[in-house]
């Protein structure tokens, strides 16, 4: 469930996410969230939803009794398992701290909280709108009412040396339960970070700094009992995001709202599915038509084993060679397999799968394009 709305845009974001000014009805555009989920399940009826993730943008602006809507709107329409995973990504400023019980009431048994930087400076640099205190206050209180409680820091920040991060990341840690996203930050094109660093205004770390930053990562959460599965998460065996290895596992996924991506198996055939980014014009498509879709593809056999590649590499557990060949319709490239493996970038597992390891990790796009078709 993608919700576009925030309440201010962060330099560095480029995620589908808007600040909507004037008047809003939330009940009404609600409404088209319900129609293109009855819509979905036309397509897609008698499946088993195993986990739910409202992401944004900022879902925890939207009402709790919109969350719960959405939440009912899937129930009705297809069966939720009984472990259902059901996560929300929340901005830990005090008004949004303020609805957590509501939200749980409404559901929702998972929170993923953007707190970005536990240091004063950089979270104003970010353009953030929360304070430190704001930041480890939601935390807590997200950890008292929710069982599964996950937070997002940036690190490789402008500026920002390996001991400072070393201190953050441990006082992170100890903070943290069992689960913690760790992003290093990226310059996407179209945002104001772009610009600033295009006129050689932000001093990001180069190549051989951000893999120590990344080695330094590995190494203290390792030390917490929080491994890396996936390149930028880590979590306790067992307390992995069910939604996000949905994703990497190359599943079966619905997206709902303005510009979310699905993967639909129809009629035997995986499909991708994208719709329009503008809330306000997906608001009218869904109005018009019922869903706000904009593409509706039937992948490819090359398409969908360069996909699995791409999303399955990035995890420890890696990718499995036999689906790979049920998927892209042949094996994979013996020659690169072997050349990767010589020079230690990937290896094989006891179990047949096929993974990076950590020396291929920093260079994990390199790694997908020689092995994709
Ligand atoms: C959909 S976003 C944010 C959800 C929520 N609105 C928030 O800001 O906390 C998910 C996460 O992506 C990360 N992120 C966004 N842009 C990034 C960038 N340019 N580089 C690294 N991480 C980024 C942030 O850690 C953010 O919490
Ligand atoms: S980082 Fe989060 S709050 Fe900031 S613009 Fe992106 S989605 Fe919105």
């Amino acid at each position: 469930m993608h919700w576009p709305f925030c309440a201010a845009k962060c330099p560095y974001c480029d995620f589908n996410s808007h600040v909507h000014r004037g008047p809003f009805d939330e009940d009404a555009y609600i409404e088209s969230y319900l129609t293109e989920i009855n819509q979905t399940a036309q397509l897609v009826p008698d499946r088993t939803v195993r986990s739910i993730f409202f992401g944004g943008g900022t879902p925890s602006l939207m009402q709790p009794q919109s969350v719960e809507k959405i939440i009912n709107a899937i129930s009705t329409k297809w069966q939720l398992s009984n472990d259902v995973e059901i996560t929300l990504e929340a901005n830990p400023t005090s008004v949004e701290a303020d609805k957590f019980q509501a939200i749980r009431l409404a559901g929702v048994n998972r929170v993923s909280l953007g707190v970005q930087s536990l240091r004063t400076e950089p979270l104003a640099a970010l353009g953030r709108l929360h304070s430190v205190d704001d930041a480890i206050k939601a935390v807590e209180l997200a950890q008292s009412i929710f069982d599964r409680v996950s937070y997002d820091l940036i690190y490789a920040r402008p500026n920002q040396t390996l001991d400072e991060w070393r201190q953050e990341l441990t006082q992170a840690l100890n903070l943290a339960r069992d689960h913690i996203s760790l992003y290093a930050l990226t310059i996407e094109s179209g945002t104001r970070y772009y610009d600033l660093f295009r006129a050689g205004k932000l001093k990001m770390p180069d190549g051989e700094l951000s893999a120590q930053f990344y080695e330094l990562t590995q190494e203290i959460c390792e030390s917490f009992g929080l491994p890396a599965y996936e390149i930028s998460n880590h979590a306790m065996p067992g307390e992995e995001s069910r939604h996000n290895l949905t994703y990497w596992q190359y599943g079966e996924y619905a997206g709902i709202g303005p510009g979310a991506h699905g993967r639909l198996l129809i009629d035997g055939k995986r499909h991708a599915t994208s719709t329009e980014r503008m809330p306000f014009k997906w608001d009218e498509y869904v109005s018009k038509k019922g869903d706000g879709f904009v593409e509706f593809d039937a992948l490819t056999a090359g398409e969908q084993g360069d996909e699995y590649l791409l999303m399955g590499l990035r995890l420890k557990t890696g990718i499995s060679p036999i689906r790979f060949e049920a998927l892209a319709g042949q094996k994979l490239k013996q020659q690169q397999v072997d050349h990767l493996t010589e020079i230690g970038f990937v290896q094989i597992l006891e179990d047949g799968n096929l993974r990076v390891t950590d020396k291929g990790w920093p260079v994990l796009d390199a790694v997908v394009a020689d092995l994709a078709a």
